[in-house]
């Protein structure tokens, strides 16, 4: 019997027709032998009868994804398994997109599809997987990968590699036994790194020059199926990934590593050559210094208070990627007296005061800087006999405002102890769990305070007055 040499393999076309086309026609034009489509079918492009169907004819081998499996059970969530409640939440919109017309017909052959199977070609076996070899719903990440565990299953199922989807981030690894693990992206949509062009996986294991095992990149009128969605009325959060090759959902459940893709020297990027812009969605520097020069004139923050503020924008802060999706920045300046601060002239800078009560006042100015004083006490420290009081005025502490609940928000969030960790900045948690925490001016449902160590950061703090050390 002649084993079939090459075999293209692709998953997740999410209903995305013209990709689904176009990497057909580039498999057909590499003239491989075989062709799998190992999952995820339909998805947050709809058209799900239709991509059924360009599967049916295009394909000779299938696996079943969690689309199919929790549509053939009739299911209201893809089953994708994301860490990430919005994710999660979101997902199940794509999905009620993905199965309201779904044809008993489609359903039925989607039934057909079992959740793995092994394809002899020349040059070895390999297994063909949805997730993961041992979980449908399991994403592998390459920078998350364990060789002894690819290799374990590789033992398992007696094969010289597998190819899997589902993360929708491609990789090839190579393994030390000489085996290797794909994975093989997706058709559906981009690998969330900028450019729109989509991937399958083409496999020679028996070529005359050693084996090709091959992620291909292929790009599509991206825009006209782009104008299609939204002719058929899908939600611009699918379409925008389409179009701009940086994802708008899922983004949370990525590893940290692999959330900010987009940001990477990518130099297959033909889409866009432009450097994506890394400064934060919602602040605005410029804005921070018209107000802080101002406080500066009115005695309120000195110098070094400015340029510790400014450098909370730089990348070396290790908290910047929270500060790229912050909603503001508080400082929290004690004084002596609220009521002798200079209200008339701070008014005259065009700025409505919020929550003023004895001994405290916030001052919200344009470009996310809010200006906070206080004269009672807001922190432990303020009440210990034995620590002598600093100096008035004085920043407190710098507060970072993520407000929005958004998963990559909260992923940020949640992040902070590691981050800190890492930088060697002690922390503590305040709040979690359903235990608010009641500040002097509203009610939040976590924070976390982070120290600048007196070593090993450029933040240098004496008595009340702080410097922060330029990158050179
Ligand atoms: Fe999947």
């Amino acid at each position: 019997m002649n084993l079939p040499r090459t075999i293209a393999v692709m998953g997740g076309s999410y209903g995305n027709l013209a990709a689904l086309a176009a990497c057909l026609a580039d498999a057909t034009q590499l003239q491989a032998e075989t062709k799998a489509f190992i999952g995820d079918s339909i998805g947050c492009c709809g058209h799900s009868n239709e991509v059924v169907d360009m599967i049916r004819q295009g394909f000779d081998l299938f696996v079943a994804g969690n689309h199919e499996q929790q549509a053939v059970l009739g299911s209201t969530s893809c089953g994708c398994g994301y860490s990430s409640a919005e994710d999660e939440m979101i997902s199940c919109e794509a999905f009620e997109l993905a199965t309201a017309g779904l044809s008993e017909d489609s359903k039925a052959f989607l039934a057909t599809w079992p959740d793995s199977q092994i394809v002899e070609l020349a040059g070895g076996r390999i297994l063909l997987c949805h997730g993961s070899p041992g979980y449908t719903s399991e994403f592998l990440y390459e920078a998350e990968l364990d060789d002894l565990r690819l290799e374990a299953w590789l033992d398992h199922y007696n094969v010289a590699g597998f190819v899997c989807t589902h993360s929708g981030l491609p990789f090839v690894r190579h393994l030390a036994s000489g085996r290797f693990a794909v994975n093989c992206g997706v058709v559906g949509k981009p690998d969330h790194d900028g450019d729109p062009a989509v991937h399958y996986t083409y496999l020679d294991l028996s070529a005359p020059n050693g084996s090709i095992i091959e992620i291909r990149r292929v790009a599509y009128d991206h825009q006209s199926w782009a104008r299609t969605m939204e002719s058929a009325g899908i939600s611009p959060v699918f379409v925008e990934p389409v179009r701009t090759g940086v994802w708008t959902t899922g983004v949370a459940s990525l590893p940290a590593s692999e959330r900010f893709r987009y940001l990477r020297a990518a130099p297959h990027r033909t889409s866009h050559t432009a450097r994506p812009a890394v400064t934060p969605e919602l602040l605005d520097p410029s804005a921070w210094r018209f107000t802080l020069s101002h406080f500066e004139a009115f005695g309120l923050i000195n110098q070094a208070e400015i340029e510790e503020a400014l450098s909370l924008l730089d990348p070396s802060f290790p908290f910047f990627a929270a500060m790229r999706v912050a909603d503001s920045l508080h400082l929290h300046i004690k004084v002596d007296d609220v009521g002798r601060l200079p209200h008339e002239r701070i008014l005259a800078l065009g700025v409505t005061p919020e929550n003023a009560r004895p001994g405290y006042i916030k001052y919200p100015f344009p470009g996310g800087i809010n200006m906070i004083f206080s004269s009672i006490p807001v922190a432990e420290e303020d009440q210990l006999p034995d620590v002598p009081p600093p100096s008035k005025p004085c920043v407190d502490h710098f507060g970072i405002d993520l407000r929005r609940e958004i998963g990559l928000v909260r992923a940020l969030f949640e992040d902070t102890p590691a981050v800190a960790r890492r930088a060697g900045w002690p922390t503590k948690s305040q709040g979690g769990g359903g235990r608010l925490v009641y500040c002097c001016h509203a009610t939040v449902a976590e924070k976390y305070w982070v120290y600048p160590p007196s070593t090993g950061s450029r933040c240098r703090r004496e008595g009340s007055r702080c410097s922060y050390a330029r990158r050179e």
